[in-house]
């Protein structure tokens, strides 16, 4: 569906079901909002959902939900916004509720459809949307989850195809859209230092921590229903293992970033019982909508492996985990030692290996940590980062770069169909049969099980909200 200039033609209109749930709250309408300012969206945004709510109720709800966000928010923008909304009520399953839908895109030929649903009623409103015609030259945004294991992915995305073509299905993994994270694909790539270190021979294991200080803050019944490793180890995890470990895409463009990440999720070798660690913060059980009795992990360490040539026998070590001590995100790329200890502090404990740290939240930096010589007459020394901090001020959010790519066609930063379903089957054995969540207490680092897991490689690298290896360097 290019136009005649080649190009993709933008979405004259947006669709957004679930315009009343959380998630539209939370994160759509403050990208809505930035979107306008920046002078990128001027169609109509059409909010669909059950309540029988009238549009100043809908503009309401984004006003508030703007406030709440903290962002300062700009009157004309506000005003734009607002007057670009409309709404639809309406059944999913009623054929009814897209005729009306129909009638309100009015002449709109490229229509973009958000599904903020829940996952239960993706392949409902897919099918609508294909009966109904409004599928023709349009695009459907998803939100993850994608499935609930291999299966159910496998069947959502023949559902998806057989509605909308492969490049106009757009399945958000928001972790894509962060700078951070986008900065792994440009530094491994735009530099050269890195290549001949970057394989097996040189990189003795790889840890990535995904640490939130809250706990499942309200949302006790999706958690009830995903677990960590569904929620944030299939996807934004694997995605960034995706990143750190594909081979150089054979040209530019969007297609062949996919093929690579994709071959690496391929290559993950499907996850056994001795290498998840499960956990549960104290406290989990009593949530609201949560069983006296949840085995649900909010905490998860995994062993992985990638089996390719440039990874064999190099462990990858993820975690994530609510309810400890700090909020934040970072990889740990541990190097190999020299291959003499020619001084007295070359060997481990005193003299740790280098590393490359990319640190992903909340701040954005990258250190490389090598050892330098103490001033004296020993030659003795010390690790020291060179520390590049990314000032991400002024910087697109996730929802809004994504939001904004989708609606001009561009799949650079979505997940494709044979990506997701790799990923699926990487972690398939152990969604059913795995060790029991074991229970942690609020502000650690989650179950002491999960340091056996590292073996010789650990202990794990805990990361700090600055950013820094030292805590007092402000970033
Ligand atoms: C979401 C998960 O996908 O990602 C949440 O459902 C998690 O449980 C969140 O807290 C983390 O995203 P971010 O951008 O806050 O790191």
């Amino acid at each position: 569906m290019n136009n005649a200039n080649g190009r993709p033609p933008r979405s004259d209109a947006l669709v957004l079901f679930g315009v009343t749930g959380d998630l539209a709250y939370k994160q759509i309408f403050p990208a809505l909002y930035a979107m306008v300012k920046r002078g990128v969206l001027n169609v109509p945004v059409i909010g669909v959902a059950a309540s029988p709510w009238s549009i100043a109720q809908l503009r309401k709800r984004v006003t508030q939900s703007l406030r709440e966000s903290g962002t300062p928010v700009n009157r004309r923008a506000l005003r734009i916004l607002l007057s670009l909304m409309q709404y639809v009520s309406g059944d999913y399953n009623n054929p009814e509720t897209f005729q009306t839908l129909t009638l309100e895109l009015g002449s709109a030929r490229h229509p973009a459809f958000y599904l903020a649903i829940p996952p239960a009623l993706f392949e409902t409103v897919i099918q609508g949307l294909g009966n109904s015609g409004l599928a023709k030259n349009a695009r459907v945004i998803v939100e993850k989850p994608f499935g609930r294991d291999l299966e159910s992915a496998l069947e959502l995305n023949a559902v998806a195809r057989a509605v909308f073509p492969e490049d106009s299905i757009f399945r958000i993994d928001h972790y894509l859209g962060k700078e951070a994270i986008m900065n792994i694909l440009y530094f491994r790539f735009a530099n050269s230092f890195l290549e001949p270190i970057w394989n097996r021979n040189y990189v003795s294991s790889v840890q990535i921590t995904l640490a939130e200080s809250f706990g499942v803050n309200g949302r006790g019944a999706f958690y009830e229903s995903a677990g960590c490793l569904r929620d944030v180890v299939q996807n934004h995890l694997f995605q960034i293992v995706a990143l750190l470990a594909m081979e150089p895409p054979a040209q530019r463009g969007y297609g062949a970033v996919q093929t690579e990440k994709a071959k690496v999720l391929q290559a993950m070798r499907p996850l056994t019982r001795r290498d998840i660690v499960r956990g549960q913060y104290a406290g989990y059980r009593k949530e609201p909508r949560v069983a006296r009795d949840s085995d649900v992990e909010t905490y998860c360490a995994v062993r992985l492996h990638i089996d390719s040539w440039r990874w064999n026998g190099v462990p990858w070590y993820l975690r994530s985990g609510k309810c400890l001590p700090v909020t934040a995100a970072e990889v740990m790329v541990e190097l190999k030692p020299p291959p003499a200890a020619l001084f007295a502090d070359s060997a481990p404990p005193e003299g740790p290996a280098n590393y490359l740290r990319f640190h992903l939240s909340p701040h954005a930096a990258v250190a490389l940590a090598a050892r330098v010589k103490r001033p004296g007459k020993e030659f003795i020394g010390e690790q020291e980062e060179l520390y590049m901090c990314e000032e991400l001020l002024g910087a697109e959010a996730p929802y809004e770069r994504l939001l904004s790519d989708a609606m001009s066609g561009d799949g650079a930063l979505f997940t494709r169909e044979d990506a997701v379903e790799a990923a699926w089957a990487a972690v398939e054995p152990v969604l059913k049969h795995h060790p029991k969540a074991i229970p942690y207490k609020c502000r650690t680092w989650g179950p002491k099980e999960a340091e056996a897991l590292l073996g010789p490689n650990g202990p794990w690298h805990n990361p700090s909200e600055q950013g820094t290896a030292e805590s007092e360097r402000d970033c």
